[in-house]
């Protein structure tokens, strides 16, 4: 056979070669799915099943008062009946189908898919166990987690096993697991205890705080793996050391990356989700329960005063050839364990509002400054995130978003700058510059539109007393004044 001939054969075969390759590819997704390993997919969660019930948080209650009061009224104990949540949830089911809402509802209300007791979006009709949505008996019945073997092979989408309890001769036990050293006494003859290191780490949290897509395994919400990957992680310092914690205790964590005592955690799991708790407050008012609508307005407080200690600004001005030219912000991350902002990144707003004046009080420049219409202009410097579907445009709902076209986030301890030209020639001879860094929960639109899609069974005027969407309220997260001379010498 002559070498013509010869590389003539080799390139058929390469040929058949790679189309064959192309047609088993085709055949098979990036992220295999073993289906009988996860039977509630598209969420991850794994059930433990025995003769030991999930037990509803009231029952806890009995003898965790402390526990349960601070628990009660958090974002988890809202997260399944949350009005933007089941908003979205109710867009999802349509857009998708029935089987999207299983992994939604496996971080929002785990209890509720493995027994199979919630059916779709709506609360009417559901036990208090599935209603509490991330309630004690989810946490403390994590008895692992599966993170090596998912699809994406990281945490995502409720990969955690759940155990409330075993199967014993006279009929079953309950266990719960926690930080303690357990003893005979433990549980008060309820339940049996279990000292598990999961519960002090961030591995626990993991599971519902990395959030993907349900069918391409795009991580929509990072929270986790930014922690993970940052100084927070390297120094031992987990979740629960800042959002298990008061006000105070956190921002010494912070700061001084020392473990807070084992006296100093609490239940409140704080975060940044004012408006929230503001609606869920205004629902108890309503309802004629002071003392809930107060617990509710402690989170309100605690989350603004969160965001309020995250950040900081640092304004430097910048001269070119004597004249000032530029104005430099620089905003950095001080106290978030993660990106500033985290998870839901493309639907968060934070961003940089500025005005400069000169010294009779005119304006030379500004930006941010929000529309009378609530929207934001379009000079505006944004951190947070745009996501983009398959046909790569625009798109910002979770069963839609399969990639960031631009991903602005300030990791923990980290900065970013924004430089602002200032109009040459000036006449100034000072340079007055107010600075806002400002954030919210969504723009006004996108809240607009989700709580218009709440399930009809949530009355929004009936229980919170709404009838439209007011302004959303905006928390200035740092605010700062600096006078600069307009020419150097
Ligand atoms: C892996 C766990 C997980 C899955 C799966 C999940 N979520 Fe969430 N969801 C979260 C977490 C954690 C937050 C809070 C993030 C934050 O505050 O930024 C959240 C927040 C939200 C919010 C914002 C609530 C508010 O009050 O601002 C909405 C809406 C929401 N989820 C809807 C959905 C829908 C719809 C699905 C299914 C398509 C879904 N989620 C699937 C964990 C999950
Ligand atoms: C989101 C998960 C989560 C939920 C929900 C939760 N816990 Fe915990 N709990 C934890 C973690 C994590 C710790 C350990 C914190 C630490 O390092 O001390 C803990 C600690 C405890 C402890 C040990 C003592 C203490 O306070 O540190 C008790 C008791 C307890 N939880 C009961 C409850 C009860 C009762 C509820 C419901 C009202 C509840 N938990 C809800 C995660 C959770
Ligand atoms: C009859 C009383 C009683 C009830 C009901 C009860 N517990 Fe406990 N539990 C105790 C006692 C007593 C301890 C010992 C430590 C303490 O006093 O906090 C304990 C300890 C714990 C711990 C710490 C375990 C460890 O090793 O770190 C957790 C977590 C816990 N309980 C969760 C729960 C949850 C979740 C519920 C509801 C499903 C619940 N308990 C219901 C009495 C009870
Ligand atoms: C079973 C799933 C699950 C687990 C486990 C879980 N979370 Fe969450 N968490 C959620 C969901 C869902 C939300 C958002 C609910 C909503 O906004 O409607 C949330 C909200 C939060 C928030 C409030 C966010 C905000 O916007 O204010 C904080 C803080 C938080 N979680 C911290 C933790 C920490 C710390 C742990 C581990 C100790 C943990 N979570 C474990 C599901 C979970
Ligand atoms: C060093 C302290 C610190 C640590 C550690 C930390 N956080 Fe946070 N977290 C913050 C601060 C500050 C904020 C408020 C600013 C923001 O939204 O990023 C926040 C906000 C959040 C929010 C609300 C985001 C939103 O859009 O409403 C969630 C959810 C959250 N953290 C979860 C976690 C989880 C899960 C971990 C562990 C993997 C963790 N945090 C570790 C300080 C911390």
């Amino acid at each position: 056979m002559n070498l013509k001939r010869h590389s003539q054969i080799v390139s058929a075969i390469l040929v058949i070669l790679v189309t064959s390759l192309g047609l088993a590819m085709a055949d098979s997704s990036v992220f295999k799915v073993d289906r009988q390993f996860y039977p509630y997919y598209p969420s991850l969660i794994k059930w433990e099943k025995s003769k030991a019930e999930f037990t509803p948080p009231s029952t806890c209650k009995d003898c965790h008062e402390k526990q349960y009061k601070e628990w009660n009224g958090s974002v988890h104990s809202l997260a399944f009946r949350d009005p933007v949540y089941q908003g979205e949830l109710n867009k999802a089911v349509k857009a998708v189908g029935h089987e999207i809402s299983r992994q939604c509802e496996g971080c929002h209300s785990p209890a509720g898919v493995v027994t199979g007791e919630i059916k779709g979006p709506g609360n009417a009709g559901l036990s208090e166990m599935a209603l509490a949505g991330v309630s004690c008996d989810i946490c403390h019945s994590v008895s692992g987690v599966t993170h090596w073997q998912t699809p994406s092979h990281e945490p995502e989408n409720g990969s955690f096993i759940l155990s409330p309890g075993v199967n014993t001769q006279d009929g079953s036990k309950l266990i719960k697991r926690g930080p303690l050293k357990s003893d005979s006494d433990c549980g008060g003859g309820f339940h049996e205890c279990v000292e598990s290191d999961l519960h002090t780490q961030a591995d626990l949290c993991a599971s519902c705080h990395q959030v993907y897509h349900y069918d391409s395994h795009f991580p929509l919400e990072s929270t986790y793996l930014e922690w993970k990957h940052g100084p927070y992680a390297q120094k031992n310092i987990h979740c629960q050391d800042c959002h298990m914690v008061e006000t105070e205790v956190f921002k010494r964590t912070a700061d001084t990356f020392e473990k807070p005592k084992r006296s100093e955690y609490r239940h409140y799991f704080n975060g940044a989700n004012y408006l929230l708790s503001y609606l869920a407050a205004e629902a108890a008012k309503k309802a004629g329960d002071k003392e809930q609508a107060d617990l509710l307005m402690k989170q309100y407080t605690m989350a603004v005063e969160r965001l309020k200690a995250a950040a900081d600004l640092e304004v430097t001005p910048v001269y070119f050839d004597g004249k000032i030219s530029e104005i430099r912000i620089r905003v950095k991350n001080m106290r978030a364990g993660h990106n500033l902002p985290t998870s839901l990144t493309n639907v968060r707003q934070m961003w940089l509002e500025i005005t400069a004046k000169d010294q009779n009080g005119k304006v030379v420049m500004s930006s941010g400054s929000v529309k009378p219409d609530g929207s934001l202009p379009d000079n505006v410097r944004l951190f947070n995130s745009d996501g983009m579907g398959d046909g790569l445009h625009f798109a910002i709902d979770p069963w839609a978003v399969t990639a960031f076209s631009r991903h602005e986030t300030i990791p923990p301890k980290g900065y970013k700058d924004v430089f602002y030209g200032i109009p040459s020639p000036t006449s100034a001879t000072s340079i007055s510059v107010d600075v806002r860094l400002r954030y919210r929960q969504a723009d006004q639109k996108v809240a607009e539109a989700l709580l218009g899609a709440v399930p009809k069974d949530i009355d929004l005027e009936e229980i919170y007393g709404i009838k439209a969407v007011p302004q959303l309220p905006i928390v200035d997260m740092v605010t700062t004044n600096k006078v600069f001379t307009s020419s150097q010498r």
